[in-house]
């Protein structure tokens, strides 16, 4: 197939293509388990040369299996480059440390996964860089903390785990009036309810433990780039200077993992939303819940820009019981869904934010990000949603 006829393809084919391997004729592409590439004195002096693009040198600077997820990750996200790494913050922390140097600042949106805003609140600080957090739902509050230094404007296409929305193209548009770059996070969507590129964002970083694997078996990320700009080698001068300094490659096992999981993630991802919907639905007329939040719910502040936005609503919701003992007693006694970190595999999992993954931010903090104590998460998995109901209805009638 051309590169033109690749292009045309629908989402669903996009995921499942693979052309014929070379050679052996597979219809799956192989998995090469090695650390270490031989050379021949043509590679030899290409590496020399400086020009060391396609040439497999040693796995931590990249390898064939990795190459190939990259490739089917530039045609599901209609991204010019792409570059696999080790877990989803090693592509956070890569693309961050990419573009920003001492001096720089960042203006980021308010509520975001927590190792992510603890990075950008701390870590980064220690290195010269600082952010100021905003709502990135106000535009005119972005706009307004914009300065001269500002080199990224970050949020999450869906908030973990608010699920507020963030209105993309607005945002990239306020984003490049001022030469900054936009990165945004598209994790708890994934790349079947969103694709940020075709919005306007120059750097799209995704978890690709999540949706992408799907199976709760893999910890990878993605970045993915699509920017008029950054340079046109932006991707290679990352995983060079960076990823490869830095040492968070994807490892090939991980790679080939998430190349199966990606030909049914349109599948699986239709079913997830569905079922969300349906949970979401469920628990807003439930008596002992206070509060939904879902995109695909006339009641979310963002449900007209979703419905804009997005052809899905993904597969995540919250909703709160009130206080973090009614919720841990709400995830301890369910039988079905699991009460376990992480999300976007085929079993349902629950968390509670507050308690668990936010747990460091302080409560000011967490409340200004929208997360409440009682706040309970919910990635759909594939169960029958009628069971599923069952499971959380006889949970919830313990609080
Ligand atoms: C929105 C979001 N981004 C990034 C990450 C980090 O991904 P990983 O655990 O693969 O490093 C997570 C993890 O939960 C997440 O929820």
């Amino acid at each position: 197939m051309t590169p033109e006829q690749k292009a045309k393809l629908h989402f669903d084919s996009k995921t499942v293509y693979y052309p014929p391997d070379e050679g052996t004729s597979s219809i799956n592409a192989p998995l090469f388990m090695s650390s270490s590439f031989q050379y021949g004195a043509e590679v030899y002096n290409r590496v020399v040369d400086g020009e060391r693009k396609d040439v497999n040198i040693y796995g931590r600077c990249g390898n064939p299996t990795e190459y190939q997820l990259e490739e089917q990750m530039c045609m599901v996200e209609g991204a010019e480059a792409c570059l696999a790494t080790a877990s989803g913050m090693a592509a956070i922390s890569v693309s961050l440390f990419g573009l920003l140097k001492s001096g720089d600042h960042i203006v980021c949106d308010w509520t975001t996964y927590s190792s992510t805003h603890e990075m950008l609140d701390h870590r980064l600080t220690d290195y010269g860089i600082t952010t100021t957090f905003v709502d990135t739902a106000d535009l005119d509050s972005v706009r307004a903390a914009i300065q001269d230094n500002t080199r990224v404007l970050y949020f999450e296409t869906i908030a973990n785990p608010t699920m507020k929305v963030a209105t993309i193209q607005a945002l990239a548009d306020i984003a490049h009036e001022r030469g900054v770059v936009a990165v945004c996070d598209n994790t708890f969507a994934s790349p079947y309810v969103m694709r940020p590129l075709d919005l306007g964002v120059d750097i799209v970083v995704e978890s690709a433990t999540k949706f992408i694997g799907g199976h709760s078996d893999a910890i990878g990320g993605v970045i993915c780039l699509k920017s008029d700009l950054l340079p046109k080698d932006f991707m290679e001068q990352i995983r060079w200077n960076t990823m490869v300094k830095w040492g968070s490659p994807l490892s090939p096992f991980n790679a080939w993992l998430l190349l199966r999981s990606l030909q049914t993630l349109s599948v699986r991802v239709e079913r997830q939303c569905q079922t969300a919907m349906t949970l979401a639905r469920h628990f807003e007329q439930h008596p002992k819940v206070n509060k939904v939040w879902y995109p695909g719910l006339p009641s979310h502040p963002q449900h007209a820009l979703a419905k804009e936005q997005m052809p899905k609503f993904g597969g995540m919701l919250t909703f709160d019981v009130g206080d973090v003992d009614s919720a841990l007693k709400v995830l301890d006694n369910l039988q079905l869904a699991c009460f376990a970190a992480s999300l976007g595999g085929v079993r349902t999992t629950t968390q509670i934010p507050a308690s668990m993954a936010f747990l460091d931010i302080p409560d000011e903090e967490r409340l200004q990000m929208g997360i409440t104590q009682g706040m309970i998460r919910v990635s759909s998995g594939l169960e029958d949603p009628q069971d599923l109901m069952s499971d959380f209805d006889a949970a919830l009638a313990l609080i």
